[in-house]
């Protein structure tokens, strides 16, 4: 059958599916198609994410080698919440960390429209704003929460690449255009050290936690902890990344299958496999993690707590107006431990997004958007059953059902993690 290669022919695809059922013929079938996908002959090893453990074989930045050190530190600083000493209202003191808007049980995400750092309480979907204070004293954005998982296959970091200095920032202008990119380091390392003090953290309160300053002496040999405040930040950054570049969704189906393992995906899983790989989502959505490194317009609506007037994403960071509304291509695992979802949490449902790349009519329709949306922004023209079968297979095909792995035993300050307040530490079992 020749239609297999013809990776835009939909109606071929259908007779494809009807034909076989299977799942070693589908097996076989998704084969080729990923093979045809995988640019420059690297066929399925160019969708397969490394072991955690394999630490050559995961990106890096070179001004941060991945050490076992940096991670142990930095697993422990993304879920310590003795860090949040800085809350606009002292009565949230301690009380959060990275991991209450990044958490491993939800996919590295908040679970909610808006991630609620200080100034929250609870956990997970039922964290909410403390009804006692004013909203101007929450640690709130107003984008979706993007995942930190598989995050070392983007160099540059944030819905609009703004922090990084590699890959699609490269050039000098773009270098520039955020203070924090002084410090010549790739996105992931990047974030945290204004991260850190953005989200109302610093390090004063674990100095001197005798277990922390033997890990910054292993993970920093030569410029241990010093007590100056950007010196450390920036040690602390580069731990953070370092851990944050282990998180990876090697344990979900399509990996497994990807490894060998035929009978991972079920016949549905791999239908949509099929489909994904064969349509235009692979064209954007590539690589081990499923993302980009640019940035497309694909119409996704602006949060609707975004009283800025337009998100105008690369746009804003590039000034050049053909860049605006696009915005970085996301990873795609494990989104079903987390809704909603896109840059504005205007899809509430995996299955509506399907649906409506399916349509392809934006949700954004400003007039600017002529000639700015994808050419791969168009109908698909997918029956029902179709749409079922990648759903199935961005929900459950791409689930590592395993993240927790990635959570610390314990964190040194012995306080409740990732989040602290009252209401997150009943919930959590930590009375
Ligand atoms: C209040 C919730 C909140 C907290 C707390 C928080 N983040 Fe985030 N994080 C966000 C939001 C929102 C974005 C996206 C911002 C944007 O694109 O403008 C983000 C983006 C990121 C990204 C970039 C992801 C990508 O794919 O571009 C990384 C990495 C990250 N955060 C790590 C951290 C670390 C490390 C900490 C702790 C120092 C932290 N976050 C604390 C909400 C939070
Ligand atoms: C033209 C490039 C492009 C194509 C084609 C494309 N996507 Fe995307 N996708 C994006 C971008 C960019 C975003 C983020 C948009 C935003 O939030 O504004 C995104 C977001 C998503 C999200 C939401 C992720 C999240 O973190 O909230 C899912 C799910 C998704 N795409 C799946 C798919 C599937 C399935 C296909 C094929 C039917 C596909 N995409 C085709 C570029 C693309």
């Amino acid at each position: 059958m020749t239609c297999i290669i013809n990776i835009w022919d939909f109606n071929c695809g259908i007779a494809y599916a009807l034909k076989s059922e299977s799942t070693e013929v589908l097996s076989q079938e998704l084969k080729q198609i990923i093979k045809t996908a995988a640019p420059n002959n690297q066929g399925l090893n160019y969708f397969i994410l490394p072991e955690s453990s394999e630490l050559d074989k995961i990106p890096a930045d070179p001004q941060n080698p991945i050490t076992p050190a940096k991670i142990q530190l930095g697993q422990f600083l993304f879920h310590e919440t003795a860090l949040s000493i800085n809350p606009i209202n002292k009565k949230h003191w301690q009380q959060s960390s990275c991991a209450t808007c990044h958490l491993a049980q939800a996919g590295f995400r908040p679970n909610l429209a808006q991630g609620l750092g200080t100034g929250g309480l609870g956990w997970n979907k039922q964290r909410h704003r403390d009804p006692e204070v004013s909203p101007t004293e929450i640690d709130k954005q107003d984008v979706l929460v993007p995942s930190v998982l598989n995050g070392a296959y983007q160099e540059v970091k944030m819905w609009d690449g703004r922090l990084g200095v590699a890959g699609a920032n490269a050039k000098e202008e773009l270098i520039k255009s955020n203070d924090v990119n002084r410090y010549q380091l790739h996105g992931l390392e990047t974030q945290p050290i204004d991260g850190l003090a953005f989200h109302k953290m610093g390090l004063a309160a674990i100095a001197q936690i005798p277990e922390y300053q033997k890990l910054f002496a292993q993970a920093f040999p030569d410029r241990p902890y010093v007590g100056v405040q950007e010196e450390d930040n920036k040690r602390a950054a580069l731990a953070i990344a370092a851990y944050e570049r282990t998180l990876l969704a090697n344990q979900a189906p399509l990996q497994k299958w990807l490894k060998g393992d035929e009978k991972a995906m079920s016949a549905q899983e791999i239908k949509g496999a099929k489909i994904f790989f064969s349509s235009t989502c692979v064209q954007c959505h590539t690589g081990p993690a499923l993302s980009g490194k640019d940035f497309r317009a694909v119409g996704f609506a602006d949060h609707p707590n975004d009283f800025s007037g337009l998100n105008l994403g690369r746009g804003a960071v590039t000034k050049r107006p053909e860049d605006d509304f696009k915005f970085k291509v996301p990873q795609l695992y494990n989104l079903a431990d987390s809704s909603p979802y896109g840059h504005g949490a205007s899809f509430q449902t995996i299955r509506e997004i399907v649906e409506y790349l399916n349509k392809a009519e934006p949700q954004k329709l400003e007039a600017k958007y002529a000639g700015i949306l994808s050419p791969w922004f168009k109908p698909l023209h997918l029956n029902p059953e179709q749409v079922n079968d990648l759903t199935a297979f961005l929900e459950t095909g791409l689930r590592d059902p395993n993240l927790t792995r990635y959570l610390p035993k314990h964190i040194p300050s012995g306080l409740c993690f990732p989040n602290n307040d009252p209401e997150s530490r009943k919930q959590l079992g930590c009375n």
